[in-house]
């Protein structure tokens, strides 16, 4: 039970008649400082009802309230500050940490209900973008976070392996390539090619022409396209599964666009049967004013489908597939309104579910304050970024441990962990520039600080010899300690939270909280000195390590024990 429940339950004992116990928790506050304890109970809500002043209203309840949860109740002006017991509090949390352990926090929300989570989803042929981490990452955090309160993940990359730039893409082969540029280094040759194939159109439109054709051949399953298509696409899912390995991603399903090639008849057909096709220039789209929104463009003139329409047949793939409760999208803030636009035609279908799809948006990555692109030839490989991240957190691991005996795979860990845990721990909506410098810092809001205080914990563990007795209540009631007890004790609405509002951020404040307030209580207490406290307080550092770990889990991080 949390702070505010214990505090709740006290005063609704008392304030039966008037108040409900919900009431009273929506009511309480969290005091800024701890002079004014840990719960707030502001008495100006009664007034109406006891004809009588706050203050003295809080002064009447603080005579009768049951203190057995508190070690003492201050009366300040209209409010009741409570301070708890941290006895209790403290016994009560470490033991269900050292119990429990890595399954603190678990919650059965979900049920085992599917939650599907689209996620990553490149281009073929393109580089992987800094948007495509973001998604990946995010999504990936949001898989564990759901699975921690119950829900099973199916993580979708939902590949961008369709559409007519695979006709431009096999015209520029077929005139300017060759498969030893293409094996050679197959992502930069292909957009090369695709460049190429932009520049020369310019001049002469009629290959826009030839690759229509070559598109509606893909489309229709001709063997030549199909070999090559196919071709491109395995090559760049090879460089592709490089990062995930790298990032630690895996995937339920591959399936992208081009898997629904063949589902999208259908959709159209009830879009048709359901009468809200409209003709607009010999296109077909969905109107969708009622929505405020523009028209779907679901067919154009020429009989070729769209982005969305992939997305509409891969929706209802999802929900016969999935059986979803929901089904989220971690994709850019750009293409806000394209999910607007799917739920809507979905809505419009009649299909109630849609209201389960949630778009999870995210803000840009910048360089030196601007936009990367791939269109100007800015583009920032990603695995070139991941690399140097391992390269400098090898460098200052070698600097303070330099006897450390598995430092290839502690840097991979710490430089690849920085980068990830600095794209969640913002607001995902935030845009962030990006110093590789600042992100694989080991002091200030970083995943190596969070890391390091880890190790540092394991460390103090390991020295002590120290394993936590199950049976035993840890007890401690200094104020140094507090504020780590509250932080653990936070832990499992913090999941819970986090899950809401689908934002890693809220997992990974906690963890920089977690780590500032060990650092802080490592300062100032000696930890393993020999008196009758220290088993209670090497209990607590055991706990704060095994939530940070789990802090760290739940964003994708792994936590060395040494580094
Ligand atoms: N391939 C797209 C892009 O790179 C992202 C796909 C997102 N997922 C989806 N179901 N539309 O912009």
């Amino acid at each position: 039970m949390n702070n505010k429940q214990l505090v709740a339950e006290a005063i609704f004992a008392v304030v039966k008649d008037d108040l409900t116990f919900e009431q009273i928790v929506q009511l309480l506050e969290n005091p800024k400082s701890a002079d004014h304890g840990d719960v707030a109970f502001p008495a100006f809500s009664l007034a109406k009802i006891f004809r009588k002043a706050p203050q003295q209203i809080a002064a009447d309840l603080a005579d009768q309230i049951d203190k057995t949860s508190f070690e003492k109740i201050e009366v300040v002006g209209p409010y009741l500050n409570f301070f708890m017991d941290k006895k209790m509090v403290s016994g009560a949390v470490i033991k269900a940490v050292v119990e429990e352990k890595a399954h603190y926090g678990d919650a059965s929300v979900g049920n085992d209900r599917n939650v599907t989570i689209d996620m990553s989803s490149p281009n073929i042929a393109k580089p992987i973008s800094m948007g495509h981490l973001r998604s990946t990452v995010i999504g990936n955090s949001l898989a564990y976070i759901m699975a921690k309160i119950g829900y099973q993940p199916i993580k979708i990359n939902h590949l961008g392996d369709w559409g007519t730039q695979f006709g431009k893409l096999i015209v520029a082969y077929k005139k300017w390539g060759s498969e030893e540029a293409v094996k050679k280094e197959p992502i930069s040759e292909l957009l090369r090619l695709y460049v190429h194939f932009h520049e020369v159109a310019e001049e002469e439109p009629e290959l826009e022409d030839e690759a229509r054709a070559w598109f509606k051949k893909l489309e229709e399953g001709d063997e030549d396209a199909i070999q090559l298509w196919q071709w491109f696409r395995d090559e760049s899912l090879q460089e592709f599964n490089k990062i995930y390995d790298m990032l630690g991603v895996t995937f339920d399903s591959f399936n992208g666009e081009a898997f629904f090639n063949d589902k999208m008849d259908e959709v159209i057909t009830m879009l048709e049967e359901k009468h809200l096709l409209k003709q607009n220039q010999g296109a077909d789209i969905v109107d969708l004013t009622a929505y405020n929104l523009n028209p779907a463009l679901i067919r154009k003139s020429d009989g070729a489908t769209l982005y969305i329409t992939r997305d509409l047949a891969a929706a209802l793939y999802r929900k016969r597939t999935y059986d979803f409760a929901q089904s989220i999208y971690a994709v850019g803030n750009e293409q806000s309104n394209h999910f607007k636009q799917l739920k809507a035609v979905l809505k419009e279908m009649g299909f109630d579910w849609s209201d389960d799809m949630h778009h999870i948006p995210f803000g840009l990555i910048t360089q030196g304050g601007k936009k990367l692109s791939t269109r100007k030839g800015k583009i920032v490989l990603l695995e070139e970024v991941l690399n140097e991240a391992v390269q400098s957190a090898e460098q200052q691991i070698m600097e303070k441990n330099p006897d450390l005996n598995n430092r290839e795979e502690v840097a991979k860990q710490v430089g690849i962990g920085a980068v990830i845990f600095h794209d969640l721990k913002n607001d995902r909506l935030n845009n962030f520039d990006f110093v590789l410098d600042e992100v694989v810092r080991f002091e200030g809001e970083t995943g190596p600080y969070v890391q390091y205080t880890h190790a540092r914990a394991m460390s103090i563990l390991r020295k002590a010899e120290f394993t936590p007795d199950e049976k035993a209540t840890y007890v401690l009631d200094d104020s140094e300690s507090w504020e780590i007890i509250k932080l653990l004790q936070k832990f499992p609405d913090t999941v819970l939270l986090a899950a809401e509002k689908y934002e890693p951020s809220v997992i990974a404040k906690h963890a920089i909280q977690l780590a500032q307030a060990f650092n802080k209580y490592y300062a100032h207490v000696k930890i393993l000195v020999e008196d009758e406290q220290r088993d209670a307080r090497l209990a607590l550092v055991y706990s704060m390590a095994t939530l940070l770990k789990e802090d760290l889990r739940l964003l994708g991080l792994h936590a060395p024990d040494e580094m």
